[in-house]
């Protein structure tokens, strides 16, 4: 397995592969990598020739107060999981290679950022967008591979490929879970005994919106109060958003008559944890 720090040794790498017709397949990450990025690697090694595993954790995205300085890091155990699961390069710049003195280009996916967790981090998918070009044209992927666990963060990346046509196949993966069904997450890392039991009342309040509009129920406000029962019923929790809405836009869904999604951020003690379901209903 390859390791490049640098945009130069990485592009080497992907034009030889290109070169030779494989097809490359992109995993970005921000590392302390777990199963949920693992599933992304397999599934990507599945589909592809060679499969890239970036490992940036992309100070643009992070906002004033937010976790830049403490985000778990562990490249050694990293490394063993990338080369284990058949990756052939890892990509880990340092930020000043992705950020030199004077950059000054971002990207931008106007309205989709603005609500959900876009409320709460401003600047946030900016950031990820930027990054995400950057990885995009460095390396030159056939296909790139998301978690739905970060669902607003897959739609925008979806339109910002589609705006600005970049030739990348947007493959989306489910949520790998807990046995408990806390999504995993890096920032799980941060939460204590107590909170860790805490923790699953996301879950079990997407369960009970599930059960709901399984149900019949298309009352976006009647889910919604529902999972703000459930998690305001547990102490060490405060909700930062619980909200349904369109699959595609994002946009407000006050009829679950179209796929929606419902999403939820939730602090449980300092740590902010995030979570969603999509519901599609069917279409008599
Ligand atoms: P990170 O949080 O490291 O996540 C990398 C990828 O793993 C994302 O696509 C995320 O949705 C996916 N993922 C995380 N937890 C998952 C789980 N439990 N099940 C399935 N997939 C999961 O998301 C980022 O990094 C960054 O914003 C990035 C896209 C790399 C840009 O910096």
């Amino acid at each position: 397995m390859l390791y490049a720090e640098t945009v130069e040794d990485a592009r080497k790498a992907v034009r030889e592969w290109k070169r030779a017709g494989l097809r490359v397949g992109l995993v970005p990450t921000m590392g302390f990598l777990h199963e949920g990025h693992a599933s992304l690697i397999q599934r990507a090694a599945a589909e592809c020739d060679r499969v890239v595993v970036s490992i940036f954790v992309n100070p643009a995205q992070f906002g004033p107060g937010e976790d830049l300085a403490t985000y778990p890091r562990d490249m050694e155990g990293d490394s063993a999981l990338c080369r284990r699961l058949g990756a052939a390069m890892i990509f880990a710049p340092e930020p000043r290679t992705m950020y030199p003195d004077g950059f000054a280009a971002f990207v931008d996916v106007e309205g989709m950022g603005d609500n959900l967790c876009g409320r709460s981090r401003p600047g946030h998918f900016r950031g990820v967008c930027t990054v995400v070009s950057k990885l995009f044209t460095i390396l030159a992927p056939d296909a790139a591979y998301f978690g739905h666990k970060d669902a607003q963060q897959f739609a925008i990346l979806c339109r910002m490929v589609r705006d600005l046509n970049m030739d990348i196949a947007m493959v989306g993966c489910p949520i790998v879970r807990e046995a408990d069904g806390l999504a995993k997450s890096s920032r799980n890392a941060y939460l204590n005994q107590t909170e860790r039991q805490a923790a699953p009342v996301l879950h079990r309040a997407l369960e009970a919106a599930a059960a709901l509009l399984a149900g019949g129920e298309r009352d976006t406000a009647a889910v919604v109060r529902r999972m703000r029962e459930i998690i305001t019923a547990e102490p060490l929790a405060l909700i930062d958003y619980a909200e349904v809405v369109d699959a595609a836009s994002l946009a407000p869904a006050a009829r679950a008559e179209r796929p929606v999604l419902v999403a939820l951020a939730v602090r449980i003690g300092k740590t902010r944890l995030i979570d969603n379901i999509t519901y599609s209903p069917e279409v008599s």
